[in-house]
């Protein structure tokens, strides 16, 4: 399948965040990413369900909802009402994923797991059947901004392998640290969903760097 791309509005400007997604949309970008982090599971806050819905007034685009959350479970009514697509909680941050994705898939939506840097692929074994995405974090979540981890090419790499073995279906989404000059071998590994915060929102021309990982 092609590739999708996946601006991450963490570094818009929030000031001006309509403006910001319509940016995006305008320059061919397929999902919006909306990092959720409560200052609990990550050191940083950013925002809630609310701010969802307020921009699900102004774009049809996949709303892709990363939740670096503890208790990820209470708010997955919430985000759906506000009109996410998808939502991907993190395998460190519940002590049930297998009800967590249940849970998600009951009220209609996609279902992702998101794995830290410093979480083996192999906690994926039972899980994988139930899921429609894994997030592979090639920074520690909490920030934008910060340096791509070379070793998450090679973790995308075996997953692709272990999601070919076991005829799965779900995608690969990479994120943090990406731009121009590691997409493509991002890419050469796998990875299905290319999310960028920083490149994009930091870019001269949004559109362009939007561009740059499609190709
Ligand atoms: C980090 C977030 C990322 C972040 C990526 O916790 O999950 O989505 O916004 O930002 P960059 O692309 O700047 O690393
Ligand atoms: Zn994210």
């Amino acid at each position: 399948m092609k590739t999708l791309v996946a601006p991450s509005i963490l570094s818009a400007d929030f000031s001006r965040l309509g403006e910001e997604i319509k940016k995006i949309e305008k320059a061919g970008a397929d999902w919006v990413h909306i990092d959720v982090m409560d200052g609990n599971f990550v050191p940083n806050l950013t925002f809630g369900a609310p701010v969802v819905k307020k921009i699900r007034g102004i774009t049809k685009m996949f709303f892709d909802c990363h939740l670096m959350v503890e208790h990820p479970e209470t708010y997955f009514e919430d985000f759906k009402n506000a009109g996410a697509d998808l939502i991907c909680v993190h395998v460190e941050a519940t002590k049930h994923l297998h009800r967590a994705v249940e849970s998600i898939h009951a009220l209609g939506l996609k279902a992702g797991v998101a794995l830290n840097p410093a979480t083996s692929l192999a906690v994926l074994e039972e899980i994988l059947p139930y899921v429609d995405l894994v997030l592979v974090m090639s920074v520690n979540p909490g920030f934008g901004g910060q340096s791509f981890i070379a070793s998450s090419v090679k973790k995308i790499a075996q997953l692709k392998q272990m999601l070919k073995a076991k005829k799965s279906l779900a995608l690969i989404e990479v994120d943090g640290g990406v731009n121009d000059k590691n997409v493509g071998e991002l890419k050469q590994a796998g990875a299905d969903v290319i999310v960028a915060g920083s490149y994009v929102y930091g870019a001269k021309d949004v559109g362009q760097a939007v561009r740059s990982l499609k190709i």
